[in-house]
């Protein structure tokens, strides 16, 4: 897997940050923008959509994700979530999932409001997960 450039990083950080003034979240009021570099160079960008019905909420990331394979992605190399918050957040469970489908190696780099950030890969996230090679 070839290393991801900084030039892509530093796209990938802004589609995050400017896909967060683009969330639905009327509920929480926790606005995340996320942003997916996929195999072929292409970056998906996404939000959190929010449903009155709370458990339909959908995190900036699987909107990201779910918005490259749609397009016809099937690999993913990088993911940037940007959380207004001090301190950079990492994806939830459920992401982290849904990351590990398409990208088992991807690198997960998690942004905020301050110079911090947290730069990872989705095992150090995601031991031991579960993924389509489990399925007989
Ligand atoms: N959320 C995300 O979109 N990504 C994360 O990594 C953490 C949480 C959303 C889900 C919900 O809309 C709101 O933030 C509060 O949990």
């Amino acid at each position: 897997m070839p290393k991801v450039s900084d030039s892509a990083l530093r796209r990938l950080e802004k589609c995050a940050r400017s896909a967060s003034a683009r969330a639905y979240a009327p509920y929480s009021r926790f606005p995340v923008g996320a942003a997916v570099l996929g195999g072929s160079g292409k970056v998906y960008a996404g939000c959190n959509v929010e449903n009155a019905s709370y458990g339909l909420c959908n995190c900036a990331e699987r909107t990201a994700i779910f918005s490259a394979v749609a397009a016809g992605e099937r690999s993913i190399r990088a993911v940037t979530v940007y959380t207004p918050t001090p301190l950079p957040t990492a994806p939830c469970g459920a992401c982290r999932q849904v990351i590990h489908e398409f990208g088992p190696d991807a690198l997960v780099i998690s942004v905020c409001d301050a110079k911090n950030r947290v730069e990872t890969r989705l095992p150090a996230l995601l031991p031991g997960a579960f993924g389509p090679g489990d399925l007989a």
